[in-house]
C-alpha cells in the first residue's frame, strides 16, 4: 500500500517499517551493532550478563538482537573506569549485538535506595557497601557514554503510577529538563542513542504535553516510562494508546519494565516496538514458566509423570531436549534446570513478539492475535 513504508535514518539509528496491521508495525531497527527485529522483547542482565545463560546462548540458541543493562548496577560494579579501560560494556561481557542501558534513576528508586532527589538529580546509597553517591543527567550520560551502550537512556524523574496531584505534573516537567541536559552532555552522537522517557502518570493531558515536548527534541527514539506500577489495567492500556497517538509515527517507541505475554501483545498491538523485563527470568527461577496455554508452576505434582515439553510448539533448546517430569525433578532436587527454564521464558517472549511481526508481514496478524488470547486464556492448561 503506498505510504505504508516509512524510514528514518538519523544515525546511529535506522528506522523502517516494512509493514503494519492497523496500529501494530513491523520494522527493522539498525543499530552500531546490527539489525533489531521490532517488536521486541529485550531480555535483561541487570550487571552485564544474563542470570543463568551466556552470551553465546543469547545469540546462537535465543537468537536475541539486544540485552538491556542497568548503570545503576554496573556503576556500582564493576564500575565505570573497569568498563571504559576494557573499551566497554560488548568487549567486556562479549557481547556482539546491540546493548540498551536505562540511565539509573528508576533503580535507585524502586530499589529504595534514594536519599535525596531535586534539580540536580538524585542522591543515593550503595546497596552493596552503603557509599553515598550522585546521579545528575550530565553523570547518567558519561557513565552510559562509558559503557557505550547503542540506546542510552535519559535520567527521569519517575512516580508511581498511582500518584496523583502536583508530584506526578513535576516529575513530568522535570523530565523534560534532565532530557535537555542529558542531550547537552551526550558525547557520542556519532555512535550512540539517546532516547527520552515520557512521563506524566495516567494522566492524558500530561502524557499528551510530555509527548509533545520531548518529539520537538528530535531524538531517534522514545520510550514510555512510569507504567506497569500497580495502577489499573485499564489506565496502563489507554496511556499506551495515548503516547502511542501523540509520539512520532517513524520513530520507535520502547514501554518500559512489562514482561507479561499479554502485555506485550497488547501494547504491540497499540503500536509499541520495543519492551524489557526481568519478569521472564526471575518467575523462571521460582519454576514459573509460560506455556501456550498460559503459566504454569512446575513444581506441581500433575508434572511429575508429564513427558512433553513445557510449551507444545516450542522450539526452545529446553523444549528440544528435555520434559516437564526431568525439568520438575531437577527443580526439586538440585535446582540445574533453573538456566534451561530461564532460556525457554526468554525465548517464548521473543518469539512470541517475533510471531506476530512475521504475521503482520504475512497479513495474517488478526490471526496470530486471536490464537494467542484463545489459547493464552484457555481454562484446562
Ligand atoms: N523502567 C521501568 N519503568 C521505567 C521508567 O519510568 N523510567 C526508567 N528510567 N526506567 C524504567
Ligand atoms: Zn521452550
Amino acid at each position: 500500500m503506498p505510504g505504508q513504508q516509512i524510514q528514518t535514518q538519523n544515525k546511529p539509528l535506522m528506522f523502517k517499517i516494512l509493514k503494519r496491521f492497523n496500529r501494530c508495525r513491523a520494522a527493522e531497527m539498525t543499530l552500531p551493532h546490527g539489525p533489531v527485529r521490532t517488536p521486541v522483547y529485550m531480555p535483561v542482565g541487570t550487571k552485564g550478563g544474563m542470570k543463568g545463560l551466556t552470551s553465546e546462548n543469547m545469540s546462537e540458541l535465543i537468537d536475541c538482537d539486544i540485552m538491556l543493562s542497568n548503570t545503576y548496577h554496573l556503576f556500582l560494579k564493576p564500575g565505570e573506569d573497569i568498563m571504559a579501560s576494557m573499551g566497554g560494556l560488548h568487549k567486556f561481557e562479549h557481547w556482539d549485538r546491540n546493548i540498551l542501558t536505562d540511565s539509573g534513576g528508576f533503580q535507585i528508586v524502586s530499589l529504595g535506595e534514594l536519599n535525596s532527589l531535586d534539580e540536580s538529580g538524585v542522591s543515593f546509597k550503595s546497596h552493596i557497601d552503603g557509599r553515598e553517591f550522585k546521579l545528575t543527567p550530565e553523570r547518567s550520560m558519561e557513565i552510559q557514554n562509558k559503557i557505550g551502550s547503542d540506546i542510552m537512556m535519559a535520567l527521569d524523574d519517575v512516580v508511581p503510577p498511582t500518584t496523583t496531584g502536583p508530584r506526578v505534573e513535576e516529575a513530568m516537567e522535570r523530565s523534560v529538563r534532565w532530557l535537555d541536559r542529558c542531550i547537552a552532555a551526550h558525547k557520542n552522537t556519532d555512535r550512540q542513542n539517546l532516547f527520552g522517557i515520557i512521563q506524566g502518570g495516567v494522566n492524558d493531558d500530561l502524557r499528551k504535553r510530555c509527548c509533545e515536548l520531548m518529539s520537538a527534541r528530535n531524538l531517534n527514539g522514545y520510550a514510555i516510562g512510569g507504567l506497569a506500577g500497580g495502577e489499573d489495567k485499564d489506565d496502563f492500556w489507554r496511556t499506551v494508546k495515548v503516547c502511542t497517538d501523540f509520539l512520532p509515527d517513524d520513530k520507535p517507541r520502547y514501554v518500559m519494565g512489562i514482561g507479561y505475554a499479554e502485555d506485550l501483545m497488547v501494547c504491540s498491538l497499540l503500536g509499541a516496538d520495543m519492551f524489557d523485563c526481568v519478569f521472564a527470568t526471575r518467575t523462571a527461577r521460582f519454576g514459573s514458566v509460560f506455556t501456550k496455554y498460559g503459566m504454569i508452576k512446575l513444581k506441581k505434582e500433575q508434572y511429575a509423570e508429564d513427558f512433553g515439553p513445557l510449551s507444545e510448539g516450542c522450539q526452545c533448546y529446553t523444549c528440544q531436549n528435555y520434559t516437564r517430569a526431568y525439568l520438575q525433578h531437577t527443580f526439586r532436587h538440585d535446582q540445574s534446570c533453573l538456566h534451561l527454564l530461564s532460556l525457554h521464558n526468554v525465548h517464548y517472549l521473543i518469539h512470541l513478539l517475533r510471531g506476530l511481526r512475521q504475521a503482520v508481514l504475512d497479513d495474517s496478524a488478526e490471526k496470530y492475535a486471536q490464537e494467542f488470547f484463545r489459547n493464552y486464556y484457555r481454562e484446562d492448561k
